[in-house]
This record gives C-alpha cells, sequence and structure tokens, in this order.
C-alpha cells in the first residue's frame, strides 16, 4: 500500500505517545470522572483558556450544575456569573442554549455521532471529536491548535497551519493513525505532550520527549521554524459611498446579487469610492432622485474576513423613485429583510417620522 508519508510516519508514533501517556497522564477531574456532560463542559471551558485556570471554574461549575437538566433549567444571570473572569461568554450562552436541546430534543440524552453533536450551538469538530473520542470511545480525531503544533513537528510538515485546507489535511493524517480501541486516551496524550513538553513559542522541552528519535523537527533542529504560521495576507480596502434614501418614513433598499459576498441580502443604494457632497449630489440627479434635506453624513467600516469596507453614508430626504429594482419599505417591511451589518451601521441614522 503506498501510505503518505505523514501518515506512516504518525503511526510510528502511536505506541510510544500511548506509553508516555499512560506514564505521565495529568489527573485532571473531568478524567477521573468522565461522562459526556462533564467532557463537554471541560472542553469548552479549555478553549482559549488554560488548565490551571479552568479548574476553580470546572468545579463550581459541576456544584452548581450537575446535570445537563440543571444547565438548561439555569438563570442566565446565576450563569454568567459563575462564568465571570474566565472570557469569551458566548461560550456560556451556546452551552446554555445547547443544554435546552438536548433536553428538549433529546429528552436529556447526550447525543453521540458527529452529525447532532456538530448541530449543536457552540459544537465544532475539535469539540465534537473530543467528546465522541472521551466520552463515548468512539475513533475520532481531536485536533486544536496543539495538536497541529505537536503533527507539524514530528512529521515534519511545513504547511500553514492557519490554512483551513491544511487543518483538514492534519486531521486526516491524525484520524488515519489514530488507534481506534484508545482514541480518547490518544488524543488527550497529544493534548498532555503539548502542554507540558512540546511546548509553543519555540521552546519544546526535546530532552524529555517520548518522541525524540521519531520527530522530523527534532531531527531536523527545526523546532524554531515549525509550526509554519503565515503572517495573515493584509485585507484589501473597498471605499464606498452608501445612500439612506428617505421618503415619507420609507426607505430604498435593493438586493443584492445571489452570488458572492453577502449574496441575496438587502442593503441601502450604494457607488464604489468615496464620494464628496457634491459627487454624491451627481450620484442622486443620475438616479433621477430630488433631495429635500441633507440629514447627515456618517462614516463607518467594516471588517470582513478578506475586505475592510471603508463608507461614506449620506442619509437624505428625498423625492422620486430611483431605478426600478429599489423598493421603498417601511420601518416593519426593513425588519422583515436581512440587512447585513456592514449597512445596518447606518440604520440608526435613520430619523423618525416625527423628525421630518
Ligand atoms: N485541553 C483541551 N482539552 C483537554 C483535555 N481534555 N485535557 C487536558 N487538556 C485539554
Amino acid at each position: 500500500m503506498n501510505m503518505e508519508k505523514e501518515i506512516l510516519q504518525l503511526n510510528k508514533v502511536t505506541e510510544p505517545l500511548l506509553a508516555w501517556y499512560d506514564q505521565n497522564r495529568r489527573s485532571l477531574p473531568w478524567r477521573e470522572e468522565v461522562s459526556a456532560y462533564r467532557t463537554w463542559v471541560s472542553e469548552i471551558m479549555l478553549q482559549q483558556t488554560r488548565v490551571a485556570a479552568v479548574l476553580p471554574y470546572f468545579a463550581r461549575f459541576m456544584a452548581a450544575f450537575p446535570t445537563v437538566e440543571s444547565l438548561a433549567q439555569a438563570q442566565p444571570e446565576r450563569l454568567m456569573k459563575l462564568w465571570e473572569g474566565l472570557g469569551y461568554y458566548s461560550r456560556a450562552r451556546n452551552l446554555q442554549k445547547a443544554a435546552q436541546i438536548i433536553v428538549e430534543q433529546y429528552g436529556g440524552r447526550f447525543p453521540d455521532t458527529y452529525r447532532e453533536l456538530m448541530a449543536l450551538p457552540g459544537i465544532g469538530d475539535y469539540t465534537a471529536g473530543a467528546i465522541l473520542s472521551i466520552a463515548f470511545g468512539k475513533p475520532e480525531p481531536a485536533v486544536d491548535g496543539n495538536v497541529l503544533r505537536l503533527v507539524a513537528r514530528v512529521t515534519g510538515s511545513s504547511m500553514d497551519i492557519l490554512e483551513t485546507k491544511n487543518r483538514k489535511e492534519f486531521r486526516r493524517w491524525v484520524a488515519a493513525a489514530l488507534p481506534a480501541d484508545r482514541a480518547g486516551a490518544y488524543n488527550q496524550a497529544w493534548m498532555d505532550l503539548g502542554a507540558t513538553v512540546c511546548l509553543p513559542n519555540g521552546a519544546p522541552l526535546c530532552s524529555q520527549c517520548p518522541l525524540q528519535e521519531l520527530c522530523c523537527a527534532c531531527r531536523e533542529g527545526k523546532q524554531q521554524t515549525l509550526p509554519v504560521r503565515a503572517p495573515k495576507r493584509e485585507k484589501r480596502s473597498e471605499e464606498k459611498t452608501v445612500f439612506v434614501l428617505c421618503r415619507r418614513g420609507e426607505v430604498a433598499l435593493r438586493q443584492r446579487p445571489q452570488e458572492g459576498l453577502l449574496a441575496g441580502l438587502w442593503e441601502y443604494p450604494h457607488v464604489e469610492g468615496l464620494l464628496d457632497e457634491a459627487a454624491a449630489a451627481r450620484q442622486l440627479e443620475q438616479w433621477g432622485l430630488t433631495v429635500h434635506r441633507w440629514h447627515k453624513t456618517l462614516s463607518a467600516r467594516h471588517i470582513f474576513t478578506h475586505i475592510v469596507w471603508k463608507m461614506t453614508g449620506y442619509v437624505l430626504e428625498i423625492e422620486g423613485d430611483g431605478p426600478v429594482d429599489w423598493m421603498w419599505a417601511d420601518g416593519e417591511e426593513r425588519r422583515l429583510r436581512a440587512i447585513p451589518s456592514a449597512f445596518e451601521k447606518f440604520t440608526g441614522a435613520i430619523p423618525a417620522e416625527e423628525e421630518l
């Protein structure tokens, strides 16, 4: 069989990694007593947060909400109070939403398939893999940033770990090397090795590593350069002039094309470039509109994954219909349309009818 060299390399690592884990595994509260609920809560808390910081929060949380039902019914203020200081509060809100779904849709029984877990708020492929392998013993990988670092070093791969397609490739390699009968231990062995030996920022303790002999980075002296995280490409910047055109309590909206950025959503009419008032007035004339009043000029920016929009917005009272593909929407109609947040930045500037 023609197996990829990275998978061959990871296959050699499995046995010494597990042997090291059996001798060196950290004793942690979610390991000493395992349930899907405890695994889930601990994994959510451990996102972006060190084990030492999580320990007291985990203990208080389990005392307050020992079951998925108690979490589902918790007072949100009490939940937030217990989360206070841990940061990324959307994690706590998502935990409760998911708990409510588990109670309502699954009668409190924790789902045990990848598809069902991924459908829950706050659960991505790492957390789904961790729950399935640790709590249910299913052969699923759990590859987070730490595992990516270790896999890059062990295999000597210089693929950029910030790129989604490369992460998927790493995940596929790990899945191919995963021991079906010890998936939870295997995934947690990577985590522990990453936390105690194969440290980030070019500071691994190679002399203490069970994989020293097998590790490409160690053999080739590449511990300082792996993993590769290519600097993010600078975002492309686009300038736009947005017209918030008000006509007797209605505002002009048009629908975006069905393909591309913000496909099919509704927007205020806008043109490319930052137009000053004189140029904006010419644009309004081209649309066949008569201006009654210039209310306001605003600037806003919106950051997408690869693009930044720098916008000037003119809020105007006008007369006329404009192009045929515009619609004139009153407040109720506007509430029904999906207007992306890039444009919602101007919505607050729409004058109330009594101001007109
Ligand atoms: N980091 C993330 N998940 C972990 C786990 N289950 N044990 C230890 N560290 C972790």
